[in-house]
């Protein structure tokens, strides 16, 4: 019995049961998925992929056409076929793909698996700036990604934190790219897919691609455009954050789903196919099907009612906390959110880098994570900001009451800085005695408020 790992995942069960959660691509998963995750699935090797065929969404035929020959290199599929073709019926209900490729390991995964179907080294990739909230897979220098194909960046408008869409239509014009990009880890609007779509219209064999791997659960839950409804070819995303599935990748497609195994032409109505022999065996091996497993569970879950309920009150919280800070004079970048996420000036609002803030909130139980903002002239593990989230406290049913809480919190931990206290820092003596109370107020909002592995 190893027990030292299980000690320390004894630890982390605590550390998550006794903070708060708020950095806003984390959540807390349901005891079916994590049971789907931690099951014998695990011992299975299924490279290739189930006949897709009869697929329309439904469980039923999900599971009628098990007897059809699937596309595996292995024998012994009759389960791991039911459970992926289920995974990717409900995935296309959800999301209203033609396709869906529920194979990447992560979002990263899933992202390289696009630009490897569609890209020749050296295209032209037109997606939003690392430094105005894209993601690092969006062509940061230090990946792969990016020593292959040409990224060109578009930003925000600083004033008003929305994309600048008349820059992203000269941007287009001007580089012609081969996909328009649009995904972030920290932008706080609704952008408008139908613009982006028009202007990705004018460019020939230009593929519109969405990374929504913030948002999906927003999406899912209705409270949030589908790229896919408003002229968008592909979206990626990641199954863990606001979606509340296992950590992992999902493609969703729009086009003519076809056999796997075989060659199909260059076309955007091809991209169904071309993304699935990008995955495997383009760029990934056996697929992770105790994962696959808990994805289907997942999205059996968003697909009922009550997920509807969290992604409203997801966004209501987030209004709600975003405001409250507002008021306890914190700068928010965009005045405030459309979606669960927050991002502060800690620099304007008290005076210290995000890095010292973060620390400061861990030491209170409140998890939330460092953050650059939009043209931020300070380094990368010491920038301007804190970037938050709602997702993981309204999982565990918080509402508008709890994140006035929230906001009392960091307000006090604002009121320890320098630029609250004439240039100096709150005296030791009381900073300390203040940290102990909110630990307390934290792990009281923490009991009453359990994860949903500890509610049962
Ligand atoms: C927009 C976006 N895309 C992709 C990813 C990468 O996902 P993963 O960490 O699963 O590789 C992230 C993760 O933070 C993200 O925010």
């Amino acid at each position: 019995m190893d027990e030292k790992i299980f000690e320390i995942i004894a630890d982390e069960e605590r550390r998550q049961r006794e903070g708060l959660e708020l950095i806003p691509s984390e959540n807390y998963v349901s005891p079916q998925v994590l049971k789907a995750m931690g099951s014998v699935l695990t011992n299975k090797y299924s490279e290739g992929y189930p006949n897709f065929e009869g697929l329309d969404g439904t469980d039923a035929r999900a599971l009628k056409e098990t007897t059809i020959e699937n596309h595996r290199y292995y024998g012994g599929q009759e389960n791991t076929d039911r459970i992926e073709r289920l995974a990717i019926s409900r995935a296309r209900r959800l999301f209203h793909a033609d396709h869906a490729n529920v194979q990447p390991h992560s979002g990263a995964q899933a992202n390289n698996a696009v630009y490897n179907a569609w890209l020749k080294p050296g295209d032209t990739v037109l997606g939003m700036d690392l430094g105005h909230g894209g993601h690092l897979t969006h062509g940061s220098p230090v990946t792969q990604s990016a020593k292959i194909y040409n990224f060109v960046g578009y930003g925000t408008n600083l004033e008003t934190g929305d994309l600048d869409y008349d820059e992203i239509e000269r941007l287009a014009k001007e580089h012609k790219p081969k996909i328009i990009l649009v995904g972030y880890s920290a932008f706080m609007k609704v952008p408008d897919f139908d613009r982006i779509a028009a202007i990705g219209a004018q460019i020939p064999g230009c593929l519109l691609m969405a990374d929504m791997a913030h948002v999906a659960g927003l999406i899912a839950g209705g409270v949030h455009p589908n790229p896919l409804d408003h002229g968008f070819h592909v979206m990626t995303t990641t199954t863990h954050k606001t979606l509340r599935g296992p950590r992992g990748g999902l493609i969703l497609s729009k086009g003519v789903v076809s056999n796997p195994l075989m060659k199909v032409g260059h076309s955007i109505e091809n991209i169904p196919t071309l993304i699935d022999r990008s995955v495997f065996p383009g760029t990934q091996g056996g697929p992770l099907m105790h994962v696959i497993a808990a994805k289907a569970v997942c999205f059996y879950e968003a697909l009922q009612p009550e997920f509807k309920q969290y992604a409203k009150q997801v966004v209501k919280n987030a209004k709600t906390l975003a405001n409250e800070l507002k008021e306890c004079g914190f700068k928010l970048i965009g005045d405030g959110t459309e979606n669960h996420l927050i991002l502060i000036d800690t620099i304007k609002t008290c005076g210290v880098d995000g890095k010292t803030f973060e620390k400061l909130c861990d030491r209170c139980g409140l998890t939330l994570n460092a953050n650059a903002i939009p043209n931020d002239p300070r380094k990368r593990f010491s920038p301007s900001g804190v970037r938050l989230g709602t997702p993981a406290i309204t999982t565990r049913g918080m509402g508008e009451n709890e994140m006035k809480m929230i906001a009392t919190c960091m307000n006090a931990i604002a009121d320890f800085c320098p630029a609250r206290n004439n240039g100096e820092w709150q005296n030791m003596e009381i900073m300390g005695k203040v940290i102990v109370e909110l630990r307390e107020a934290v792990r009281y909002l923490g009991k009453k408020f359990p994860t949903p592995t500890d509610r049962k």
